[in-house]
């Protein structure tokens, strides 16, 4: 309870220094870790993965109450599959039961929830309970909630540049014609804007497939913190650290034309 209190008194410390005039609109987030900390208290990793469902919980509540608009996580890559079966299918569980226990509370909330990734090898029983939530919540608008399952980056670029041969093959658009808005229309995430900050727990420094075209101008975060110890008092932290960059997109902002001295360059 004293602690409750203390951790409550610590984020709306942080809550107050953030700018509301500068949050980033989507936020995705790597949520890796949840083998070690389990491992770690000598724990069955499903355990780690079951506390990571609550942390994802909260940090969707926090950044919806903050005023952000969409949530991206990555939940299950392609490369997933290379687990052992046992770790595999309590994952595919895991999902099916925390989307049977939420979806109503998620509706309520106004939340919009949409899978990413090929669905096609999960059992039909999850493919079932995925395509109610994502229906049920359609007409949602407060708040988009992204779960990627089954995905992989370079696997969406390759379906994309297989979209667009076809439709050149088939005369419907013409091969010159293809550019940035093209692809874009036809990623998976087509009508999201791209996510302004990525968060990566547990302190890897990688994107491991995740959202590569997407994630071209994203400030990246990396918490050294395990996913199930992350919370809110970290999420903030990440806020307020995208909010201390300067976002140039490859330009410079206070250098005008007329200031550079290209003599500095010449012999
Ligand atoms: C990475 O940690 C985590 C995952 C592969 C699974 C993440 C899934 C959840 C938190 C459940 C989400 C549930 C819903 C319904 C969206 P890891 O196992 O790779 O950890 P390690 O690197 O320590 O082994």
């Amino acid at each position: 309870m004293v602690l409750e209190k203390i951790n409550s008194r610590k984020n709306d410390d942080l809550s107050k220094r953030i700018d509301k005039n500068k949050l980033p609109e989507h936020i995705a987030i790597i949520m890796d870790g949840n083998g070690r900390w389990a491992t770690r208290r000598g724990l069955p990793r499903s355990f780690g993965h079951k506390r990571g469902v609550s942390v994802l919980k909260e940090i969707l509540r926090t950044s919806k109450d903050l005023g952000c608009k969409v949530l991206t996580v990555y939940a299950f890559s392609t490369e997933n599959w290379a687990r052992p079966t046992k770790e595999v299918e309590y994952l595919i569980n895991l999902f099916n039961v925390v989307l049977r226990n939420e979806i109503e509370e998620l509706h309520q909330e106004s939340i919009k929830i949409k899978f990413i990734g090929d669905l096609t090898p999960f059992p039909d029983s999850l493919k079932n309970i995925i395509y109610s939530s994502e229906s049920l919540t359609k007409n949602n608008s407060s708040f988009l909630f992204n779960i990627c399952v089954n995905y992989g980056g370079r696997q969406e670029i390759v379906k994309v540049a297989k979209e667009l041969a076809l439709k050149s093959f088939s005369g419907e658009i013409n091969p010159s014609e293809v550019n940035e808005e093209l692809f874009n229309s036809e990623l998976l995430t087509q009508g999201i804007k791209d996510p302004e900050l990525l968060i990566r727990t547990s302190g890897e420094k990688r994107i491991s497939n995740f959202l590569l075209w997407q994630l071209a101008y994203s400030e990246i975060y990396i918490s050294d913190v395990l996913w199930p110890d992350f919370n809110k008092f970290e999420f903030l932290k990440a806020i307020i650290d995208y909010q201390s960059r300067d976002r140039r997109f490859g330009g410079i902002e206070s250098l005008s034309n007329e200031s550079f001295e290209d003599s500095q360059y010449s012999s």
